[in-house]
């Protein structure tokens, strides 16, 4: 076991090192190297150096340097050095975090965890929170805490029952909702056609005087953090209006809510805490490992409600926070480790610090592109920035150039109509000279 591991590390080590140096997209001879993985499964052993060497010589050459600093493909944060060590020791101790009795040490650190998120997104003491796979997850734990407690108001109880004969829950969302919480919507039996879609703004912003007239069972979506823009919904003025008619306000912060955390972008979450649940990722802005999401609901009864389960063989019983009684999975990854770490080696300005500085790395994006006379699509309040190199197949053509060149590696989009590339900046590593590498790229390719 030890010339293994120790192995893994310094294999582990010269990848990281040598990120730097190599392009961020894989090359199309390494992607021609997995075809050494397509083969019949073997009839015996084989020991764990050679599987390790197999898996490392085939499959590091054909990884995307996401861990790097010049990958602003998606919202994507490379990993924390105190988060990476974190997981590599939680995944030594192997603990199934489902339950206190069982595993106490990684259910603590989930529960302290829980504790220091709350108090950096201003949420409340009470609220509950699920440490998921992604904000995917989060968003239909948040949903299906809001569907328990919309229908056991009109005195259904749908975890008994179901949906069949269920009085109708009204779902309203902003027609720029991520496709992933309709998706959720479409899991917990609430359809993903049938929500009432509500205009936004060319910033992709609900509009809050497009929002209908409210009555019986109903759940409002709103958006921290546009997944092409960042834009914010606007919370205190529609939460306002939701709970005069007794709806319940989810927000989908996969990215945003983290701008709560960051004395100079909170502004953009005025009244966020106002909603009764809410949803964002670890592994993007906090630049855990993937994956790590989280949901967190006000009314901690009715998450628990929708989530949680007894057996005569599990020890369920305890006074302490059993983390599966807030997610779909009983078997489950101690996730709370890995934020645990990255929280503690961060401390509250670390947070705010990675915030602030990778929303300034878009504003540079921004400033260079618009300098050398290319249209930024969209207004850059966060870390999103949005830029045409002129009409659609020009644009396409540069976002290829970008991707084959190698420095830097963004992904196009389609923004109300207008054929753009998407810089999405998250990363710890990211610094202004990685900026003005990949700037000097993109602007190379859309200049050849
Ligand atoms: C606003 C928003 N919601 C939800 C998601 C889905 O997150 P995940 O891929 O972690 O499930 C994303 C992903 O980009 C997002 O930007």
């Amino acid at each position: 076991m030890q010339t293994l591991l120790q192995e893994t590390t310094r294999r582990a080590i010269a990848y990281l090192e040598g990120l730097d140096a190599r392009p961020v997209a894989p090359t199309q001879e390494a992607i021609a190297q997995l075809r050494m993985f397509d083969e019949p499964l073997p009839d015996g052993p084989t020991d764990a150096e050679s599987v390790l060497q197999r898996l490392d010589d085939l499959g590091a050459p054909a990884t995307v340097a996401t861990a790097g600093a010049r990958f602003f493909g998606f919202v994507i944060g490379g990993t924390l050095p105190a988060a990476l060590a974190a997981n590599w020791l939680a995944t030594a101790w192997d603990q199934n975090s489902a339950l206190y009795n069982v595993t106490p040490g990684t259910a603590v650190l989930e529960q302290v965890a829980l504790g220091w998120l709350r108090d950096l997104f201003g949420l409340p003491a009470g609220c509950a929170g699920s440490f998921v796979t992604g904000a995917t997850v989060a968003n239909f734990c948040g949903l299906a805490g809001a569907r328990h407690a919309v229908l056991a108001k009109v005195g259904w109880n749908v975890e008994a029952n179901g949906l069949f004969g269920a009085p109708p829950i009204t779902v309203v969302v902003g027609a720029e909702a991520h496709p992933s919480l309709i998706k959720s919507l479409g899991l917990l039996g609430m359809g993903r056609d049938r929500v009432v879609k509500v205009p936004v703004d060319d910033q992709g912003r609900f509009r809050p005087e497009r929002l209908p007239p409210l009555s019986g069972p109903t759940i409002v979506c709103l958006q921290a953090g546009n997944v092409n823009t960042g834009a914010f919904d606007s919370f205190a003025e529609i939460c306002a209006r939701a709970h005069q008619a007794g709806a319940w306000v989810h927000v989908d912060g996969a990215f945003g809510l983290w701008a709560t955390a960051c004395p100079e972008r909170a502004h953009l979450t005025r009244g966020i805490a106002d909603a009764d649940s809410w949803v964002t990722d670890a592994h993007k802005w906090l630049n855990v490992p993937f994956d790590s999401g989280l949901a967190f609901v006000r009314d901690a009864d009715a998450l628990r409600a929708a989530m949680a389960v007894t057996a005569s063989y599990l020890p369920t019983e305890t006074e302490r926070r059993n983390p599966s009684d807030y997610t779909p999975e009983l078997s489950r990854r101690a996730r709370g480790v890995d934020v645990w770490a990255a929280l503690r080696s961060l401390g509250r300005s670390g947070v705010s610090d990675l915030i602030e500085r990778t929303c300034r790395h878009a504003r540079r994006f921004a400033t260079g592109l618009e300098a050398a006379g290319y249209a930024i699509l969209n207004d850059v309040v966060l870390n999103q920035v949005l830029v045409s190199f002129g009409d659609a197949p020009t644009t396409r053509r540069v976002i290829e150039r970008i991707q084959q060149e190698g420095t830097t590696w963004c992904g196009g989009t389609v923004w109300q109509g207008h054929t753009a590339m998407r810089i999405s900046v998250s990363s710890w590593a990211t610094s202004d000279s990685d900026v003005d590498r990949s700037l000097d790229a993109m602007l190379r390719a859309a200049a050849s």
